[in-house]
């Protein structure tokens, strides 16, 4: 697969300056450290300080760029004040929500509905309140993108997992809607459904992690694949499941559905042209 956008079209696009929401460690630090490698600045947000310290001084010497550490909970009521007052600044030309693993296996009747509900805030609230904060920014400027990590447990509602797929199906349709919405406008949103990944997050809750995909696969695939939404999915066997589940193509179906809502409402609707996620 050819990236529709390399080198300097990269930078242009979605530098000079990215914001990655979780991005001190597993994914978001690959994704921090793949976006440095192209030349683009890192504003990383998380909760603890030292990580983030230790991130953006390894992206300052190591590829040269400026990086900022932000130190935030995604989960906060705060939320979009301290983000805003973080990266107010910056000319941000991606946003990437990456911070939402499951680092539990419950039944939902065997915890308390605490665990369900700062889930719903880190994997729905969360990127609801940033994408339309950049979505804003990046829709003004005219060029960007606008990235969602999401997980194959998007794909039916899972005994053990029912609150997190439940939330990852959300960041998957949000991303599939905010697509075809932003797409005319200049800003490339793409979904993310990872499959078993080797994060320190995901490592402490089974052995079987060990020999799942490289995070840095997975960060630079989807860096790739930007322009070419609505989603993607990393790896040939993950791709295989999700084709399996998914037999009518996506991009038809999203302009199919989104002309019905349109005729409904007697709105305008044009269609939008994207790229399957096995492409
Ligand atoms: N790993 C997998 O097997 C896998 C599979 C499918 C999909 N995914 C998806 O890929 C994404 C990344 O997963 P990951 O395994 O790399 O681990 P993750 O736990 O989602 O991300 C870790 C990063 O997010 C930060 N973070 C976590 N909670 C936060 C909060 N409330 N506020 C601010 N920052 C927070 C962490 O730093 P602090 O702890 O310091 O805050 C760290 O920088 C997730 O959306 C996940 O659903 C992962």
């Amino acid at each position: 697969m050819t990236a529709r956008y390399e080198g300097e079209a990269f930078k242009e696009r979605f530098g000079p300056w990215a914001v990655v929401a979780g991005g001190s460690d597993g994914i978001g630090a690959a994704f921090a450290r793949e976006l440095a490698g192209r030349g683009v600045n890192v504003a990383a947000i998380a909760r603890r300080k030292e990580p983030l310290a230790a991130l953006c001084r390894g992206l300052r010497t190591d590829y040269g760029v400026e990086a900022r550490g932000i130190q935030a909970d995604l989960t906060g009521d705060d939320l979009l004040r301290e983000v805003g007052a973080a990266t107010d600044d910056l000319d941000v030309g991606l946003f990437v929500y990456n911070a939402g693993a499951s680092s539990r296996s419950e039944e939902f009747l065997q915890a308390g509905p605490e665990y369900a509900l700062s889930m719903m805030n880190l994997n729905c609230r969360g990127p609801i309140v940033l994408s339309h904060h950049f979505g804003q920014r990046l829709t003004k400027r005219g060029r960007g993108g606008l990235l969602f990590m999401s997980s194959l447990a998007c794909l039916a509602g899972c005994h053990y997992q029912a609150i997190y797929s439940a939330t990852k199906s959300f960041d998957t349709i949000l991303a599939e809607g905010l697509w075809h919405e932003l797409t005319p406008m200049g800003v490339d949103v793409l979904g993310v459904l990872a499959g078993a990944t080797r994060t320190e997050s995901v490592l402490h809750t089974s052995d079987n992690f060990k020999d799942a995909m490289d995070p840095a696969e997975v960060a630079s695939g989807a860096l790739d694949h930007l322009g070419c939404g609505p989603n993607w999915v990393p790896g040939e066997t993950n791709q295989a499941v999700a084709r399996g589940t998914w037999p009518v193509p996506r991009v038809a179906l999203i302009n199919g559905m989104s002309q019905a809502t349109a005729a409904l409402f007697d709105l305008e609707h044009k269609a939008v042209e994207g790229q399957e996620f096995h492409e």
